[in-house]
């Protein structure tokens, strides 16, 4: 059993003073749960914080326009969490009277919260006795109880859940859950892990059979594809064009500087260029200036973006109508995926010479 070296351990060494520990409020722990889902402690705080002061409670978020929610969020990446999150609040409101359930199984239930995230709400805001499996903890689990075998396999990941469950300790449930966070995220990581400070060591059967850099076993190799689009930075003085993206798919929901439709191999791409820019949104437009190419690697993709820059002669009304004028001063504060965001924050920045 770990469960006994775990909690003295987390006692000792864990962490305490989290801007969501020391609080039953389970609005604050799902918050922190939701924004921890693939994120790191250290980027979430920050965000964690302006969320709390601009939506006290459930009922704020709720009411709140999802546009605000997606602008607060942006820099966090995986948006469908913010579009879910709004979504949560609003069920929480409407069908469980803003009082989020305390049953592991009916939070599950809810926008956003897989098996995992709803044993950690329950865990932290009401005590449950529930197991928690995300990351880290699948990799404290893989070694120390030597599971191989991908664990986004179905197969694998039952094991682990048997695991989990059967760990469970009989008290002190908070300290254990987040002992075992807490030991995947400072002790037990993925590279280089410590071992010689581990509570666990003893019985680790990875380090028994002198594997621990083996497991987890890592996801089968796939190739991953690499893509290529076109960036319209359309300016006009202190403004760029941008326009809302679809809903779903990459950024979905985001302003973004829009995608050229000309393929980029076309011939007599500068011309189909302008053409596209006066066809789609009404304006002339004099010469393009290539600006740096950039990467963004998404799950099964790699994206190279290659912004090319107009500035406006003529203008017209724009055509489009996910498409509008966004201020320079306004770039800060847009809804705008975070690689954007810094390309246009650079564009706007004056070059001193
Ligand atoms: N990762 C997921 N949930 C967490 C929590 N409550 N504290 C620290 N890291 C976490």
């Amino acid at each position: 059993m770990i469960a006994e070296r775990l909690i003295a351990w987390q006692q000792r060494h864990g962490r305490h003073d989290l801007p969501w520990q020391r609080t039953r409020d389970a609005y604050r722990i799902w918050l922190s749960e939701v924004m921890l889902q693939q994120t790191q402690v250290a980027t979430v705080i920050p965000y964690f914080t302006r969320f709390i002061e601009t939506f006290p409670d459930v009922a704020a978020l709720a009411a709140a326009d999802v546009e605000e929610v997606l602008r607060l969020w942006s820099g966090l990446g995986y948006y469908s969490r913010a579009r879910n999150l709004h979504r949560c609040a609003v069920e929480v409101v409407q069908r469980h009277g803003g009082r989020f359930p305390d049953d592991p199984r009916v939070l599950a239930e809810l926008p956003g919260i897989g098996r995992s995230t709803a044993a950690a709400i329950a865990v932290f805001a009401y005590g449950a006795r529930a197991a928690i499996l995300d990351g880290n903890v699948k990799r404290v689990l893989c070694r120390h109880a030597g599971v191989h075998g991908f664990p986004g396999e179905r197969a694998v990941e039952l094991a682990l859940w048997e695991i989990a469950e059967r760990e469970l300790p009989a008290d002190g449930i908070e300290a254990y859950t987040q002992g075992l966070m807490d030991l995947g995220a400072t002790v037990c990581v993925r590279s280089r892990p410590l071992c010689k400070a581990c509570p666990l060591a003893d019985n680790c059967r990875a380090r028994l059979d002198d594997c621990v850099a083996d497991l987890p076993t890592p996801r089968p190799k796939k190739k991953i594809s690499q893509r290529h689009c076109t960036l319209l930075v359309v300016r006009d003085g202190s403004r760029v064009l941008v326009e809302k993206r679809p809903p779903t798919g990459i950024w979905g929901g985001l302003l973004s500087l829009p995608e050229a439709r000309v393929a980029i191999a076309a011939s007599d791409l500068n011309q189909r260029l302008t053409a596209e820019i006066t066809q789609r949104f009404g304006l002339r437009v004099g010469p393009p200036q290539r600006l740096a190419a950039f990467e963004h690697a998404f799950t099964h993709f790699r994206l190279t973006l290659q912004p090319v820059l107009f500035d406006v002669q003529t203008a017209c009304a724009v055509a489009e109508p996910a498409a509008q004028w966004l201020e320079a001063h306004d770039v800060g504060d847009a809804a705008l995926p975070r690689p954007i965001k810094s390309l246009l924050l650079a564009l706007s920045t004056p070059i001193r010479v």
